[in-house]
């Protein structure tokens, strides 16, 4: 309908996005057969059906499972690339990308081999467009600190190309305490910080990731809403909630969009945006997050136009990029 179009056609920014969830079924399918790799899918259609998941880690195990088809660098770059088509495509003028190292460097694959990949895809797509688009490390919380230290250790060569730390993986018994230490250190390299908390895991996670990690913006943080005193203080301090409504619902956050809270969170005055994650993993892009929630909720036209203001104000660009758009 005329909502959709319109926010379709608007400029838009992602914040919170997986470079490894935006594996496609084909492209997978392409790299294992590259490779030589038995994949338990026969064809696209066994894998588009083995995307229905419980909860947030029988999502993972399957995630983990198809970033090991990524090998070389050109593989890196073919996901990247394949990505950042889908900016182009959905208007997504600048879109800050996770990637986790350790997903490759535990399976021998290092930082000489994915970061030339995608910094080929984002030099591209800069010329070829002018696509807009930054790089955040993020660490896996199922791992130790001592990891999460090495990882940063080894991407020093790289600390130009990345401009934020992030935490992400299976959340519950994995506080943010367990990683102020490599927070700090990051910090003190002078790296931005987010971390994903409140998804799954209870408010008192997002207070660590505040409190203990000094982080910018909450990946998910929906589970906020649980405690007064905290929504209180993200309504003053106006730290942005990157929010991932089809991610909500295929891991089971919410029953049905209809449950979703984003427009309550946005309406209290917080700092919301609308974002993808995993977008091949949980049908769709960024347009597909926003078409949902016009879909099934009672969202205006001026709520849209807030949660895309929200999405670049939140963002890590400059401040003289940001006017350019604002
Ligand atoms: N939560 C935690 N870890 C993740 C996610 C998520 O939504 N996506 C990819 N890794
Ligand atoms: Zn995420």
């Amino acid at each position: 309908d005329e909502l959709k179009h319109w926010v379709a056609s608007l400029p838009k920014v992602e914040l919170h996005l997986h470079i490894e969830g935006s594996l496609e079924p084909d492209l997978m399918m392409a790299l294992a057969e590259k490779h030589q790799l038995e994949l338990p899918y026969a064809n696209i259609e066994e894998v588009k059906n083995a995307y229905d998941f419980e909860d947030l880690q029988s999502f993972l195990d399957i995630y983990y499972f198809g970033a090991s088809v990524l090998k070389d660098e050109d593989d890196f770059y073919q996901l990247m690339w394949s990505y950042l088509l889908t900016c182009k495509e959905d208007n997504v003028v600048h879109a800050e990308i996770m990637f986790d190292p350790q997903t490759h460097t535990e399976r021998g694959i290092g930082f000489d081999v994915f970061m030339p990949g995608f910094k080929r895809a984002m030099q591209q797509a800069q010329q070829e467009w002018g696509q807009s688009c930054l790089l955040i490390m993020s660490f896996l919380r199922h791992l130790t600190e001592q990891s999460a230290i090495e990882t940063l250790q080894a991407s020093t060569p790289y600390l130009n190309d990345i401009t934020a730390v992030g935490l992400d993986s299976g959340e519950l018994g994995n506080p943010p305490e367990k990683f102020t230490k490599v927070f700090k250190m990051a910090k003190e390299l002078g790296l931005k910080r987010v971390a994903h908390a409140g998804e799954e895991g209870p408010p008192d996670y997002v207070w660590g990731a505040l409190k203990a990690l000094d982080v910018h913006r909450i990946d998910h943080g929906v589970r906020s809403i649980e405690d007064p005193v905290l929504i209180a203080f993200l309504i003053d301090s106006q730290h942005p909630l990157t929010v991932c409504p089809l991610s909500n619902t295929k891991l089971k956050v919410f029953k049905h969009m209809q449950h979703h809270n984003v427009l309550q969170l946005l309406d209290l005055g917080l700092m919301a945006t609308i974002n993808a994650d995993d977008p091949s993993y949980f049908g769709g892009y960024l347009n597909d997050n926003y078409f949902a929630i016009i879909d099934h909720l009672p969202i205006e036209k001026h709520q849209l136009e807030q949660l895309v203001k929200n999405s670049f104000n939140a963002s890590f660009m400059s401040e003289e990029h940001k006017l350019k758009w604002l």
